[in-house]
């Protein structure tokens, strides 16, 4: 059993403390956004926040959560957040879309600790974020536009 806190929500679980988080998301409180890609923290798709940092469920045990805020893309809130899902929209940057919950939610952390980042610190930040549909150029565009849409906001 674990009481979580998702997406501003308190949430009691019946699960043993090993289940990855990404299976109470999705299993659990149906929380289907977040992907399950690799299941072994290479992919990125099963990206969620955790104390306003960005995590891999899949390798997170619930157990280790604890009382910090488990935020996914069906709660993400704020300017950051607003500026990067324009910013997406208006660049058309996704494809199949299968990836691109878990690229979004790299990409608010990242812009969350670094208002104006560089081309390197967006490869640094989203190295672990795999698109199979190849969407990287435009995924590093939108990151500069959001960057640029907040910096004016
Ligand atoms: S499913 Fe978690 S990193 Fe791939
Ligand atoms: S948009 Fe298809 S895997 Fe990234």
């Amino acid at each position: 059993m674990a009481i979580l806190r998702v997406n501003g929500k308190k949430r009691d679980v019946q699960v043993p403390p090993d289940t990855p988080l990404l299976w109470v998301l999705r299993d659990e409180l149906q929380l289907t956004g977040t992907k399950y890609g690799c299941g072994v923290a290479q992919c990125g798709a099963c990206t969620v926040h955790v104390g306003g940092r960005p995590v891999r469920a899949c390798m997170t045990p619930v157990s280790t959560v604890g009382d910090r805020e488990v935020t996914t893309i069906e709660g993400v809130t704020g300017k950051v957040a607003q500026a990067v899902q324009a910013a997406w929209t208006r660049l058309d940057v996704v494809q199949c879309g299968y990836c691109q919950s878990g690229q979004v939610m790299s990409a608010i952390a990242l812009l969350g600790e670094k208002p104006r980042p560089t081309d390197a610190d967006v490869d640094a930040a989203m190295t672990g974020n795999v698109c199979r549909c190849a969407t990287y150029v435009r995924i590093r565009a939108a990151i500069h536009a959001a960057a640029q849409d907040l910096g004016r906001s």
